[in-house]
């Protein structure tokens, strides 16, 4: 039987359960056990069918209110539940615009190219520009106009990849083995006073070893002029390889055979690891060579249409990963190009 003290009890009931609902599946949970067709507030209804026709009218009305008090603070509530959840996911989801972003790795320059750009800045600081020439090559220029016949045994010097150039069996194509070549193009396009360096890759048809690799960088340097001595040479390179190696280097020099020079001598400098004593970076003999070099042969500078009676020059070359290897304590030319990351990242 229902009666307006069960009214009472059961609004007071509802709404403390419909306060401790605190998201959307308790608050339909709530709304299904009092309001839905099965719930208390319905059954209380039902139970007014026992009752006289006068308190029918006056409970049958407060319940109706009640229901529809409970439904307005259902709604309300729903509401409430509904701002917070929005609040909540804007609060998670804000972004702290202050942070710093995550690093990125940054790059660095390879080994060669680090050493490559103190050659090159060393010897343009001492007036040479930078010139460039082909990897592919003529035999003419790398070797023939290099005084470096077919047949001739200096040619052993440079082991040769060729390239098949079917077309004109006479005119042989190559991979250049140096730089040198570009002494003969500079040579044949411009007048003296000459002063050029050339950096860039050689190829070699070689086995690699520790010291040995079928792809090295050189750079060359040549100089014409009235009036040039072995001594502007020696001076010219002494200068350089103390920029490179340190200032108090002693520098010496010393007879060698390139075709193209004459005389023609290397350039060495007194071992920096064991001040001369002897160790394994100098094969014990206290030097380490470091560049070819030698007086530009007369028949080169007549064949490119230079009086030699009044032009003179100095030429030379160096590998630049040998010159790297020196620099750095680097035991296997290798590791430049097997782009081991471990190797890399120390430079
Ligand atoms: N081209 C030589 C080589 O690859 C290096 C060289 C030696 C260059 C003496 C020169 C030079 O210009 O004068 O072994």
């Amino acid at each position: 039987m229902a009666s307006d003290t069960d009214i009472q009890q059961l609004e007071a009931a509802a709404l403390k359960d419909l306060d401790a609902a605190s998201d959307i599946a308790a608050l339909e949970e709530w709304r299904v056990g009092y309001l839905g067709r099965k719930g208390r507030l319905t059954g209380l209804l039902r139970g007014l069918s026992s009752l006289s026709i006068e308190e029918r009218r006056t409970v049958g009305r407060a319940a109706n209110e009640l229901k529809e008090r409970l439904e307005e603070a259902h709604e309300a509530r729903r509401h409430a539940v509904e701002e917070a959840r929005v609040e909540q996911v804007i609060v998670g989801e804000r972004r702290d615009v202050t942070l710093p972003g995550p690093p990125l790795p940054r790059g660095r320059l390879h080994p060669i190219t680090q050493t490559m750009r103190d050659i090159v800045a060393s010897l343009s600081g001492m007036g040479f520009q930078v010139a460039e020439g082909p990897e592919i090559e003529w035999d003419r220029y790398n070797f023939e106009a290099l005084r470096i016949p077919q047949d001739h045994p200096a040619r052993d010097m440079w082991d040769t990849l060729w390239i098949d150039y079917e077309k004109d069996g006479r005119r042989p194509m190559l991979m250049r083995t140096h730089t040198s070549p570009n002494q003969i193009r500079v040579m044949e396009q411009r007048e003296p006073p000459i002063r050029i360096i050339v950096p860039g890759k050689c190829y070699r048809f070689e086995a690699t070893d520790a010291t040995h690799e079928w792809m090295l960088t050189q750079v060359e340097g040549l100089a014409v002029d009235e009036g040039i001595s072995l001594a502007d040479l020696k001076g010219t390179l002494a200068e350089f390889a103390r920029q490179m190696f340190g200032r108090d280097r002693k520098v010496g020099f010393r007879c060698d055979y390139f075709p193209f020079v004459e005389p023609g001598m290397e350039c060495r400098i007194d071992c920096f690891i064991c001040r001369g004593d002897g160790c394994r970076t100098c094969h014990h003999s206290g030097w380490i060579e470091i560049l070819g070099a030698g007086m530009v042969h007369p028949e080169i500078l007549a064949n490119a249409g230079y009086d030699p009676e009044r032009y003179t020059g100095f030429a030379f070359g160096m590998g630049v990963e040998r010159i790297a290897m020196l620099r750095y304590g680097v035991d296997d030319i290798r590791h430049f190009y097997s782009n081991d990351l471990r190797f890399l990242r120390q430079f």
